[in-house]
């Protein structure tokens, strides 16, 4: 009797625990808002981290950022344990747009509205609300700058693109090559490293597939390693007509640099225009130095407000602003974009520093 009495307390207790621990794991730990960012390999989610963090102190509501270290697999996990934690909104940059979707079902699921931050989700439904930059008009300023310093006639250009697996990647791409493309017809550029740009130089607008190739041909993958080798596969090929004065098209600035620092010991290079955009701290360096021609200042701070806004809104019952909208190839989502800014060595001091967004003391030579 006595001993049966113990045996069904001890249970009582177990189940007691067990209950206690299902709780802790799903609600109750008081998430409100799980945000998962790509990498902390690329100095861009480093800022990014660093600005969410700034934005949600004296926040009334939790939140938790994960990375998802460059595997769509780590980006499942990272869902599943926001899940767990009782999030009601998940803010998330994909690492691959197209993978990241079975992860956001999971959460739409669980009555929970994504956020995709910066990099569109895409092929599915489950996706509420995008807050990006105006990510065509990188590409074009990008271009742009490239027009406006080009030097004379027949200059040859170099095409570098991001990763084929980030919807940004074409974004850029597509803004670039609506500014590019006269000037090649035009004869104030030859592509120096893409036959498949090459093959498609009459035609204005291109289709998704039509840029695909290209950007199989040029892509960095958003490494700066993979750049900085075909840089040198690409400068190894060329002919001397190929040298001399030239423009660089780098799609962001770890790359832009690693692909300066290759044309700059390029002794039949005599000088070199690149692009980049991030306004990631050593391209600042590089830009007052004269080694990176320009970057594409993308304020991240607005970002992050208008994300953590949003999420606010969805919590307090409220239809969050937007303002137009993006295809993902399955839907169109609601997005709010945010302008970007060209930044220079004539006005680097200006946008960056006076602008309170870094101090002056991280530089040398202003
Ligand atoms: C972002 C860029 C970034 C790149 C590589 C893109 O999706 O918009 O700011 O440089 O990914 O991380």
């Amino acid at each position: 009797m006595k001993k049966g009495f113990k045996s069904f307390a001890l249970l009582m207790v177990v189940l007691l625990l067990t209950a206690l621990v299902a709780a802790c794991g799903k609600g109750d730990s008081k998430v409100s808002v799980g945000i998962v960012l790509p990498t902390k390999d690329e100095t861009r989610w480093i800022q990014d981290e660093e600005r969410f963090k700034d934005a949600l102190k004296g926040s009334k509501y939790t939140t938790e950022i994960l990375f998802s270290q460059g595997s769509s697999a780590k980006e499942k996990e990272n869902v599943e344990t926001l899940i767990n934690r009782g999030i009601k909104v998940l803010i998330i940059c994909p690492q691959d747009g197209d993978a990241a979707a079975a992860a956001v079902e999971k959460a739409k699921a669980e009555g929970i509205k994504v956020i995709s931050y910066d990099r569109l989700i895409t092929k599915t439904d489950a996706v509420d609300y995008y807050v990006t930059f105006d990510s065509v008009s990188v590409g074009a300023a990008q271009a742009q700058y490239l027009v406006d310093n080009a030097k004379g006639n027949g200059q040859p250009l170099y095409l570098y693109a991001g990763s084929a697996s980030d919807n940004n990647a074409f974004l850029f791409f597509q803004g670039a090559w609506s500014v590019l493309q006269p000037k090649i017809v035009d004869g104030t550029f030859k592509i120096a490293n893409s036959s498949e740009a090459e093959a498609l130089k009459d035609t204005k607008e291109l289709s998704r597939d039509q840029m695909s190739k290209i950007i199989g041909q040029v892509t960095t993958n958003w490494d700066p390693n993979e750049a900085k080798n075909k840089a040198q596969t690409h400068l190894t090929a060329a002919s001397a007509d190929m040298k001399g004065d030239v423009a660089i098209l780098a799609p962001n600035d770890a790359t832009a640099r690693s692909i300066a620092d290759v044309f700059a010991t390029d002794s039949a290079v005599s000088s070199y225009v690149v692009t980049g955009q991030d306004a990631e701290k050593a391209s600042i360096q590089y830009i007052i130095d004269g080694k990176q021609s320009m970057t594409v200042f993308k304020d991240v701070r607005t970002l992050v407000k208008d994300a953590m806004g949003m999420a606010v809104d969805i919590l307090e019952n409220k239809d969050p602003q937007t303002t137009g909208s993006y295809d993902n190839g399955k839907i169109e989502v609601k997005a709010k974009q945010t302008n970007v800014i060209v930044v220079n060595k004539d006005n680097v001091k200006e946008k960056l520093i006076d602008s309170a967004y870094y101090a002056a003391g991280d530089f040398t030579g202003l």
